[in-house]
């Protein structure tokens, strides 16, 4: 049953709550898997992976449908009431086991090194905490583990990234349920001591003129066996 607050009685806010924005999400989110080819691209990130998997954001579940049969297990963390109510109703129609829990990645709600890979699509431009979320990430994922990514960031010629720094620091955020258009996914891994493993970078839509969000990057990076940068923090 959900925590209701002694004092006042309310349902406790949830740690994001942005309800226009997730059902406005929830709608093109769904024509983009075919429209912009996102189905194709969730098929990419989450090839051949395997055993227990962790997704950060999930969002309304749409990469569920993607996971192969290898998967022997998702949880899967959104803090969005709206959406993660999706990510439930999808989960009952996924060919894994998906289990469908809120919290926040600043916070995993999970044990330390239990998970063979971390799943991050379309997330860390939103995630209030970036450093602190991969630090959680590193720390729930076991040694050796792998990060599966899909996100978009900064890119283009000097005009689009004056755009979209710009657009960051204006109206783009508030519109878009915390969304950013020029952080820098690749780094901000690497600073949060993953090895990067291949990746590169995708345009979506693949045709058309670019938007602030078409500069996207698909890819692999790991928690080192032993040690490495962010070790300890
Ligand atoms: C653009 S949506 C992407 C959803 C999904 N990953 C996908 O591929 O369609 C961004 C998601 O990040 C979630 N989010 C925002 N802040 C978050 C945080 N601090 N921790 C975890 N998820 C967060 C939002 O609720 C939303 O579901």
């Amino acid at each position: 049953m959900p925590l209701r607050s002694a004092r006042s009685g309310k349902m406790p806010r949830d740690a994001v709550h942005h309800p226009l924005f997730a059902r406005y999400y929830a709608r093109v989110s769904v024509s983009a898997e075919t429209r912009m080819g996102m189905g194709g691209v969730r098929d990419r990130l989450l090839a051949g992976l395997s055993g227990r998997v962790i997704e950060i954001g999930a969002g309304n579940g749409l990469n569920f449908a993607h996971y192969p049969r290898t998967v022997s297990e998702v949880v899967a963390i959104e803090p969005e009431r709206v959406l993660r109510q999706l990510a439930v109703e999808a989960a009952l129609r996924a060919d894994v086991p998906v289990d469908v829990v809120p919290g926040a990645a600043e916070a995993l709600p999970v044990k330390s090194e239990a998970f063979d890979a971390a799943v991050l699509s379309i997330v860390l431009c939103s995630i209030r905490d970036v450093p602190r979320a991969l630090g959680e990430v590193r720390r729930v994922l076991r040694p050796g583990g792998e990060v599966r990514f899909f996100e978009h960031g900064r890119g283009g010629g000097r005009m689009m990234t004056l755009t979209q720094r710009v657009l960051d620091r204006t109206v783009w955020p508030p519109l878009s349920g915390g969304c950013h258009v020029a952080r820098e996914p690749v780094a901000a891994l690497r600073d949060a001591g993953f090895e990067l493993g291949p990746y590169r970078q995708v345009s979506l839509p693949e045709k058309g003129p670019r938007l602030p969000v078409s500069y996207c990057v698909l890819g692999t990076a790991w928690r080192p066996e032993l040690g490495g940068p962010a070790a300890g923090k």
